[in-house]
């Protein structure tokens, strides 16, 4: 690892304490004024570090960059996170997990970036990603199921994604099927995810789970400010997206563990905000008003048509009925 990161390391390791010159040098193994070098080249990429006489250097509380530095050392994975790459700037996170994927990187693989120029949603649309104010991750798993398994891979990450914020940031969040995260009537998060198929095998090859959430965002653009939120907002906290996406990589790998056994499917229940009422259902271009009466073990939306038929979806997108446009 380059001196920098080293330093780097070892701030956030001590995040808001301070650590004289030479602990650092001694831990880096360099001398003080490569430390006091790579303190400059920090602060030049905007990192608040405060030099304090006979006291040290301290990386104020109030940095919130994304580094590998600052997430690392928060997981508690074998596999999810543990190959991570972080982007200042990057077109999509999930475009650059699918080329990696591509290339063979191992499941647990991660991209990350302070901001996405052309950050990806569901159903084409874009995704409002903001430098500096979101978590914008693509996780590359390959876990071993059969094609029609497939669907369980967003369910579970909507209940893990739940899981690490109520844990960081104590928001009770709500799922609304298949994949958005709210808190009360508001969209904190959305998932999208991207699999490959192996022809020959039949099976999975990988799925991409992108994982957009808004974290300190106190404004929005016009057309999504009713329906989005962030964590900021909802809690008035600073949270540290490093610690939140660590979290986050925490506790995909947990649930990941026991995909298949379907135990996530009852908390995916309960955290559900659309059963037992009407949503509005869109496939293709057909809008149909039914009532939401379950979620089905294989993640599938069980809905009763106002003719009392029943049906399981794998596939649409859902709203209240009479609620506004989607992020
Ligand atoms: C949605 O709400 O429609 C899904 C949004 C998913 C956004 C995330 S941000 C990280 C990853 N990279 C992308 O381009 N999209 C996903």
């Amino acid at each position: 690892m380059p001196l920098k990161e080293r330093v780097l390391a070892v701030l956030e390791e001590n995040k808001g304490k301070s650590v004289s010159g030479s602990e650092i040098a001694k831990s880096v193994g360099m001398t003080r004024s490569a430390v006091w070098k790579a303190v400059k080249l920090l602060r030049e990429e905007g990192y608040s570090i405060c030099a304090v006489t006979n006291r040290g250097y301290c990386l104020s509380e109030e940095n919130d960059f994304l580094s590998e530095q600052a997430i690392v050392p928060n997981l508690r994975t074998k596999e999810i996170g543990r190959k991570i790459d972080v982007f200042k700037t990057i077109d999509s996170t999930n475009s650059f997990a699918k080329s990696l994927a591509q290339l063979g990187a191992a499941h647990g693989t991660t991209v990350i970036s302070e901001v996405q120029t052309q950050g990806k949603g569901r159903m084409g649309r874009q995704f409002y990603s903001p430098l500096g104010m979101g978590i914008y991750m693509s996780v590359i798993v390959r876990p071993k199921l059969s094609v029609e398994q497939s669907l369980l891979i967003t369910s579970c990450a909507a209940v893990a994604v739940a899981d690490a914020i109520e844990k960081v940031a104590g928001i009770d969040c709500k799922i609304k099927w298949v994949n958005d995260i709210y808190a009360g009537n508001k969209k904190l998060c959305g998932i999208l995810t991207e699999a490959s198929v192996d022809v020959e095998q039949g099976g999975l090859e990988y799925a991409i789970v992108g994982i957009g959430l808004n974290v300190q965002n106190i404004n929005f653009p016009k057309n999504i400010a009713d329906i989005a939120t962030s964590i900021k907002l909802e809690t008035d906290r600073n949270v540290s997206r490093s610690v939140l996406a660590a979290e986050i990589l925490n506790c995909l790998e947990e649930r990941f563990s026991n995909i298949t056994d379907k135990a996530f499917i009852d908390d995916y229940r309960s955290r559900s905000n659309i059963i037992g009422k009407r949503i509005d259902v869109s496939q293709g271009d057909r809008i149909s008003t039914v009532t939401c009466i379950g979620i089905d073990e294989c993640g599938r939306l069980l809905v009763r048509l106002d003719n009392g038929e029943e049906k399981a979806l794998s596939s649409g997108t859902v709203r209240l009925s009479g609620e506004g446009v989607q992020q």
